[in-house]
């Protein structure tokens, strides 16, 4: 194996109890370090996904994590190369295959750990090398900087999105322009309870970084999709749940 990885649980507390815009999460953004990121735009056909390289700032090894690597291995390894990276684990926010389908190669390559959410990996079938379940709260150092495992299910049954000192990666549950459908164990109930929980626990000021961009770039503020994003600006399940599941709408590609 690599450097080591190390993964420690803690607790996740809402704190902001009007669940505004622009407060601070309660998780002390200073304790999970200072990460960059190199988002990998990939892609298989017409599907296009965001992987992202993230190397710890602090350390002296450029330890770094690879979020959903999918298609196209040699850009991967090219920016890993390019970036003088030193990937320690794979992050995976959940198991569909085009946020998957590098994970048993990198993993393998750089012989390093995969982590995905425990129920996501048992509900799945999911395997590949390395592989290791994580639960709500898990937090992931590497370097001297972290990620915690935010459970927030509802585009599949157990899905994390990665919470950092200054980013989220939040594959497909949410877009800037949207969120995820529901496909099977997830359920709109689950993603619209998902969704207020992100509310309670992220920044304003957290970067916003999923698995596919639609129009708006990536990167945006929290504080932006709260404004904007319809999804979190419905207040009520039982809307919320009829808005996501209404008739008509195109498959895959039904994010708004
Ligand atoms: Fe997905």
């Amino acid at each position: 194996m690599g450097s080591p990885v190390c993964v420690v649980p803690i607790e996740i507390h809402p704190v902001r109890a009007n669940m505004g815009v622009g407060g601070e999460s309660h998780i002390d953004p200073e304790l999970l370090g200072n990460a960059a990121v190199f988002p990998l735009r990939l892609s298989y056909g017409a599907i296009i996904n965001y992987s992202y390289l993230v190397i710890d700032q602090l350390g002296q090894d450029r330890d770094a994590v690879l979020i959903d690597p999918a298609w196209e291995p040699e850009r991967v390894h090219q920016a890993v190369h390019n970036a003088r990276a030193h990937p320690v684990a794979v992050l995976v926010t959940h198991a569909h295959p085009d946020h998957t389908d590098l994970a048993d190669e990198m993993a393998k390559y750089y012989d390093v750990p995969v982590f995905m959410e425990a129920d996501e990996i048992d509900y799945r079938g999911f395997f590949c090398a390395n592989l290791e379940g994580l639960e709500d709260g898990d937090r992931i150092d590497f370097g001297q900087s972290s990620f915690v495992g935010i459970l927030t299910p509802g585009h599949t049954l157990g899905r994390f999105c990665f919470l950092g000192s200054r980013e989220i990666f939040t594959g497909d549950t949410v877009f800037m322009e949207g969120c995820g459908i529901c496909t099977p164990g997830g359920t709109p109930e689950s993603l619209y309870a998902s969704l207020r929980r992100l509310r309670e626990i992220v920044s304003g000021g957290t970067r916003v970084f999923p698995g596919h961009r639609y129009s708006k770039p990536l990167g945006g503020s929290f504080a932006s999709l709260l404004a904007e994003n319809m999804y979190f600006n419905i207040a009520d399940c039982d809307e919320f749940v009829a808005v996501r599941m209404r008739p008509g709408q195109t498959g895959l590609w039904a994010f708004t």
